[in-house]
């Protein structure tokens, strides 16, 4: 983790939040080659989920929405994590979770277990974010940051379903930001304060939502695998009895082996009608489903998969980072699948005269309309190629001596470091071929 961290920070994928200032807890900044692994990373789920797809629509909702919302769901009430100080060192811990803290005075053991520890008793702490809607900082202008995106589903789902044509089964998704108070967030960007989700609520009849449920199931493991993810690094975890969130009948996490340890990343739940039927109770509004072929009025069932954008870029990072001994030096590679990759191709003009940095200029701009690409012309070509593979740039076109006399340039890919001779007239047409999906 730490060589990831470092790398992060020194290649400019992601920076501690407010660094200048001594860093805000458990947030973090994307930069120029975070932020577009990110992008890419939501662009093919929302491919895969929205686009693709004839039964699913796509939103984007409000974070703030009406603190009635968040007593429907559950979330004023419930979500809580139980907390407890340390009054010797003055460390908090979640209490579920003290077997996996250490002891700040005795990093051997947990909280607790060391001579010196005085653990209070847990208390319940609500993990939403609280501000005020409006000039006056009272109880009735209280709004939440949304600790999750999908409730903004649910109280749109009517909606949705009268402004489009679909019926039930359908769904429907969105890509945005959630917030949680976390009380131990850590692993860089596993558990943050600040992230967003890619979450999607699939409206079935009750009583089929079981079949849904496996058909989602599988669809959501082949997207891991597509995407390029190392099988032998996903399982599933199904949730027992005492895991269930309050909402849901069944539920199943994506689990990846994270350098810390096997983590979820995403979650698929049955969340039955439970949510719709409350928003229906505490709006006063009906939120039926008249399904006129069997003359039959229900509240759909729903099934959700829930994953979060930033520990899926961070399952990538860590999927992507090898090391290796090429030619007498140790080679750190990012391999990304070309379709998240930051940046699709660098243009490296072999020597920076004889006219080839005009030929290779030429190539950079004409990739750039269609691709992040990028364009390097200085010190060795070698050194060019190692900046290169620490960006995770699948390739790395060159042009030399021979672009001159027959229009073909060299390029290298970087997991097998097989050259191959292309025309750069084809450019563009052979690079889609490699990163689109
Ligand atoms: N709507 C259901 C829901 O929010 P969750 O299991 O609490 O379920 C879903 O969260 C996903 O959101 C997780 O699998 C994870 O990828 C992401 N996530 C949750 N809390 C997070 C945090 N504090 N930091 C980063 N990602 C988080």
């Amino acid at each position: 983790m730490e060589k990831l961290v470092s790398l992060c920070k020194r290649r400019g994928f992601v920076f501690q939040s407010s660094e200048l200032y001594g860093g805000l807890g458990s947030v973090w900044d994307y930069g120029p080659l975070g932020v577009e692994l990110k992008r890419n990373i939501k662009d093919r789920w929302w491919r895969a989920m929205v686009q693709a797809r004839d039964d699913i629509e796509g939103i984007d909702a409000g974070i703030l929405m009406h603190p009635r919302v968040w007593e429907a769901s559950g979330h004023v009430a419930g979500f809580t994590d139980p907390l407890v100080d340390c009054k010797t060192c003055k460390a908090r811990f979640r209490a579920d979770k003290l077997a996996d803290a250490q002891c700040p005075q005795k990093p051997s053991k947990h909280p607790g277990e060391h001579s010196t520890c005085e653990l209070t008793e847990p208390r319940m702490f609500n993990l939403m974010f609280k501000t005020f809607m409006g000039p006056v900082e009272e109880s009735a202008a209280v709004v939440y940051l949304r600790p999750e995106t999908a409730q903004g589903i649910y109280v749109n789902y009517l909606n949705v379903l009268q402004g489009s044509r679909q019926k039930v089964p359908f769904g429907i998704a969105q890509i945005g930001k959630a917030f949680r108070n976390e009380i131990t967030p850590g692993n860089f960007i596993f558990r943050t304060r600040e992230f967003e989700q890619m979450e999607m609520q699939f409206f079935v009849r009750p009583g089929t939502d079981e079949e849904w449920f496996e058909k989602w199931r599988q669809w959501r493991w082949d997207w891991h695998l597509a995407m390029g993810f190392r099988p032998e690094k996903l399982r599933w975890h199904q949730h027992g009895p005492g895991e269930l969130a309050h909402y849901a009948k069944a539920a199943y996490d994506i689990e990846y082996e994270f350098p810390f340890g096997w983590n979820e990343f995403e979650g698929i739940h049955n969340r039955t009608d439970f949510d719709l039927k409350r928003h229906q109770e505490y709006s006063g509004k009906k939120l039926e489903y008249f399904a006129q072929e069997r003359n039959e009025r229900y509240v759909p069932y729903v099934v959700e998969t829930s994953i979060g954008a930033d520990r899926c870029a961070l399952a990538a990072l860590c999927d992507a980072y090898h090391e290796e001994q090429v030619e007498g030096e140790t080679r750190v590679v990012l391999r990304f699948h070309p379709s998240v990759a930051p940046i699709k191709a660098a243009v490296l003009p072999l020597v920076k005269k004889d006219g080839l940095p005009e030929i290779a200029e030429r190539i950079y701009h004409d990739l750039k309309t269609r691709f992040a690409a990028f364009y390097d012309d200085g010190g060795s070509v070698g050194r060019r190629y190692r900046r290169q593979d620490e960006a995770g740039t699948p390739f790395c076109i060159t042009v030399d001596g021979q672009t001159k006399e027959d229009r073909t340039v060299t390029v290298r890919m970087r997991d097998t470091l097989v050259q191959e001779r292309v025309d750069s007239g084809r450019l563009v047409a052979w690079l889609a071929e490699k990163v689109t999906v």
